[in-house]
């Protein structure tokens, strides 16, 4: 991880600066130190660069003198507009462009504590790398950057406001280092290791075999696991921040549920080959959860919150579950499986069943890489959205605001229901293909037994081919700042 540290302003005497400059500013502090103490270079470079502070735009520097060996500038745009995500992404700007430094000092003419704490974030976020299966990549093709010192007055204070940003940076890393493995290595019972191994934070953890689920009939969660040679698990991760460990809790918990198939065959309605390696990232709601679990304990977030994830790999095989199967589930209702690809929401119906027959709470909230169709709404822009609460999808979407992981309500409704009605069971597992995430939700919904609900259909936000302003391509672990936020603004006493 990208070390960080906070100082009071003053010119490095070597490495790489990063000044951020917001439209319009005038040469003013370290700035206008600099300007001079390089005869000029940087006034001359912003004018043949025509770099003005807008936001995004940046203006690199080479060897401007001052013993330094780089100058970055970045546009934060105009003060009036400053907020949260802009200094983020300048952080993140900073990483991307000064990666074959060893050492960066970022500085601004004005930064508080919190928005340095900001700066750092956006900056570590963008340094994450999953090179563990590299074994031949060259030195000089890595990068060299490992520490970033941002300057503020208020270097104490922010090195305060820096340690829940950094509880909850360790979490988005969790969750990808979790998305990124291949399935070969990541398949449940390693999952599940890995989640036991939460407990060195803090966290309670409890873990469910097959022999277990099957006592309590979890006959959708295994139908769909039977076709795997690989074990399925089930894990409740506990973290009681609000009431103390051991002690009763004083209010209801909050609970997250994650879909982790760890590998999405399609089981026996199997999936066309091109692509299909994508589907080891179908655990991503899971690996959400294990993050969230991992930053909420890592910063003490004082609010009892419960993490519970089905762990299966869905394959075909001679003992797989076949079209056309009736199976039943734990809360006693009965399935006809038409399409064994529709098997996440076979997964969620017992955990979430389980989850609030057990545990009583305040609000559950699922994530799940749930359907392609999500994917065909919403594109890669927005998460979807699903709730029988008003309030709680607020609180959810004005999270997702404040975050950058932003979320859009759809519709439930019982005309949706009715799609989902079979002729031999209580329901069958797919609707059609119109409004393929919508009966998807309404499957979901029969199982949460009017509790406060919320389904997060984040097909299209687990995964990215393209960098982003503080996000390398592959994993992004979508949904852990979300909540870590929806957690923070409302429910921590
Ligand atoms: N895991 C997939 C959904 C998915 C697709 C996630 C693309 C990420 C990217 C899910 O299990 C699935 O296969 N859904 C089917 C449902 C259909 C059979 C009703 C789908 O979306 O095609
Ligand atoms: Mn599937
Ligand atoms: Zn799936």
């Amino acid at each position: 991880m990208l070390d960080i540290a906070f100082a009071k302003p003053a010119l490095p005497k070597s490495g790489a600066l990063a000044l951020l400059i917001h439209e319009g500013e005038k040469p003013s502090g370290l700035w206008a130190q600099l300007d001079e103490a390089t005869g000029g270079a940087i006034a001359r470079a912003f004018d043949v660069a025509e770099f003005t502070g807008a936001k995004g735009k940046t203006c690199t520097i080479l060897a401007p003198g001052a013993n330094l060996t780089r100058v970055l500038a970045v546009g934060l745009g105009k003060p009036a507009d400053l907020a949260q995500k802009i200094l983020e992404e300048a952080g993140g700007a900073v990483v991307s462009n000064l990666s074959r430094e060893t050492a960066v000092t970022v500085t601004n003419s004005s930064l508080t504590a919190q928005q340095a704490a900001e700066v750092a974030l956006g900056a570590v976020l963008r340094s994450y790398r999953f090179d563990r299966y590299r074994t031949k990549e060259k030195a000089e093709d890595k990068p060299k950057l490992s520490r970033m010192t941002v300057l503020t007055s208020e270097n104490s204070k922010a090195k305060a406001a820096w340690e829940p940003l950094d509880a909850t940076a360790k979490g988005v890393f969790l969750t990808r280092d979790l998305v990124s493995e291949p399935p070969n290595v990541l398949d449940p019972p390693e999952m599940a290791d890995r989640c036991r191994k939460l407990s060195e934070l803090g966290l309670k953890v409890e873990i469910l075999g097959p022999k277990e689920m099957g006592k309590l009939g979890f006959g959708a969660l295994l139908g769909v696991s039977q076709g795997s040679v690989k074990e399925p698990r089930m894990v409740i991760m506990h973290w009681n921040g609000a009431s103390g460990a051991g002690k009763k809790p004083r209010d209801k918990p909050v609970v997250f549920v994650g879909k982790g198939v760890t590998f999405d065959t399609g089981g026996i309605s199997i999936k066309p080959a091109g692509g299909m390696e994508d589907m080891k990232w179908d655990m991503a709601g899971a690996g959400t959860v294990i993050g969230l679990m991992a930053a909420l304990a890592g910063r003490k977030a004082k609010v009892d919150a419960i993490g519970l994830v089905g762990l299966v790999e869905n394959m075909p095989s001679g003992n797989a579950q076949r079209p056309g199967d009736v199976v039943t589930s734990y809360s006693g209702q009965t399935i006809e499986v038409i399409n064994t690809d529709a098997e996440g929401r076979l997964v969620l119906a017992d955990v979430l069943w389980y989850a609030q027959q057990k545990y009583d709470p305040k609000f559950m909230v699922d994530l799940a890489t749930l359907t392609g169709a999500i994917i065909i709404g919403l594109g890669h822009e927005y998460g979807g959205l699903f709730s029988n609460d008003d309030e709680l999808s607020q609180k959810l979407t004005a999270a997702g605001q404040a975050t950058g992981e932003r979320l859009w309500r759809m519709p439930l409704d019982e005309a949706y229901d009715k799609q989902i009605r079979s002729d031999i069971a209580d329901m069958k597992n797919v609707g059609g293909r119109p409004g393929g995430s919508i009966t998807a939700a309404q499957f979901i919904q029969r199982f949460v037994n009017g509790k406060p609900w919320a389904h997060l259909d984040i097909a299209g936000m687990a995964w990215s081919t393209k960098d982003t302003a503080v996000t390398p391509k592959g994993a992004t672990a979508f949904g852990v700042r979300l909540l870590d936020r929806l957690v923070a603004d409302n429910y921590e006493s």
